[in-house]
C-alpha cells in the first residue's frame, strides 16, 4: 500500500448564519438559520513514500481540510484515510511522532519566548534524545540558515525568518511526512527560493514525503513533477504537470498561472 491512502473522503460543516440588518443581531440571538458547507466531497488518492505531490486550488476549494484531515486535527464524515498503516484521527499520537506539519498562515512557535525555547519545548514534546537533538538542531540551523536567529523571540522576526524556523520546528523530530500549508504566503522572492532549496535538498537527502499547499504556481514548477487540483471539494486532476501543461495550455509558453486559471474556467469553479 502506498505511504498515504485517501479513499471517499468527505467533510461538511455547519455554518451558522444571522438574519442580515439592523435588527439582525437582535434577530440572531432567538432564530439562526444553518447551512451547510461541503468542504470535501469523495477525495481520494494515494502517494508513495519519498514524492513532492503540489496541492493546488482556489481559495476554500478544501485544501486546508484535506491537510487536517491527513493530521488527524480533524475527523471527516466518511470515507478512508491511512497513512503509513494508521488512521490519522484514531491514533494521533504515534501518527504525528512521524509528521511535521507547517501552516503559513499560524504559528507553532511560542510567540514571546526565544526561538531556541520553543525547539526546546518540541524536543520534550517528542521526546527526542539528547544528542540527537543536538545534531539535528546544529543541521536545520545550517540548512535554513537560522543560527543567528535562535535567541530572538518568535514575534520579532521577519515572515521569511520565522518561516524558516517554522519549517525546523516541524523537522526537529526527523519526521517521514512533511505537510505544507501555503508556507510561502507572503514571502518575498529570497526567502521563497531558499525555501524551495531546502525543501528539494530535504527530500533528496531524508526521502521525506512532501505535500505541499500552494497558489504559487513557481513552487509547484520548482519542486513537484505530481500535482493535485481541487475545486469546490473535489479532485479535478491528478497527475503530471507536463501532462496538465499539455492538455490545458492553449499556446506555447503560455504561463502557469494562466494555464490553471483556464483549467478552472473550463472546469467551472
Ligand atoms: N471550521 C469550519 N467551519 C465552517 N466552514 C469551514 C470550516 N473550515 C473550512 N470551512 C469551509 O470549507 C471550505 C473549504 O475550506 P478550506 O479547506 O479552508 O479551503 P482552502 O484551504 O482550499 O482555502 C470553505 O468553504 C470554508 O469556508
Ligand atoms: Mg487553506
Amino acid at each position: 500500500m502506498a505511504q498515504i491512502y485517501l479513499n471517499g473522503i468527505c467533510k461538511r460543516f455547519k455554518v451558522y448564519e444571522r438574519p442580515e440588518g439592523r435588527w439582525g443581531l437582535l434577530k440572531g440571538a432567538f432564530m439562526r438559520s444553518v447551512r451547510e458547507v461541503c468542504a470535501l466531497d469523495d477525495i481520494g488518492f494515494e502517494i508513495d513514500a519519498g514524492e513532492i505531490v503540489g496541492y493546488i486550488g482556489p481559495n476554500g476549494a478544501g485544501k486546508s481540510t484535506t491537510v487536517k484531515i491527513m493530521s488527524g486535527i480533524l475527523t471527516p464524515d466518511c470515507g478512508e484515510c491511512v497513512i503509513d498503516g494508521r488512521v490519522p484521527w484514531r491514533d494521533r499520537v504515534a501518527h504525528v511522532s512521524r509528521l511535521g506539519v507547517v501552516f503559513g498562515q499560524r504559528s507553532q512557535l511560542w510567540w514571546d519566548v526565544p526561538v531556541a525555547d520553543s525547539f526546546l519545548l518540541l524536543k520534550d514534546i517528542y521526546n527526542i534524545p539528547a544528542a540527537q537533538y543536538r545534531e539535528r538542531c546544529r543541521e536545520l540551523a545550517e540548512a535554513l540558515d537560522i543560527t543567528g536567529l535562535l535567541k530572538t523571540p518568535a514575534r520579532q522576526l521577519s515572515l521569511g525568518q520565522r518561516m524558516r524556523c517554522e519549517l525546523a520546528a516541524a523537522l526537529l523530530h526527523r519526521p517521514r511526512l512533511l505537510f505544507l500549508d501555503e508556507p510561502t504566503i507572503g514571502l518575498d522572492a529570497v526567502s521563497k527560493l531558499a525555501l524551495r532549496r531546502f525543501l528539494k535538498e530535504e527530500n533528496r537527502r531524508t526521502g521525506v514525503t512532501v505535500l505541499l499547499t500552494t497558489h504559487d504556481m513557481d513552487d509547484i514548477e520548482a519542486l513537484c513533477t505530481r500535482v493535485m487540483v481541487i475545486g469546490k471539494g473535489k479532485l479535478l486532476y491528478d497527475g503530471q504537470m507536463q501532462a496538465l501543461r499539455e492538455t490545458y495550455a492553449t499556446r506555447d509558453g503560455e504561463d502557469i498561472d494562466e494555464i490553471i486559471a483556464a483549467m478552472y474556467r473550463k472546469m467551472d469553479i
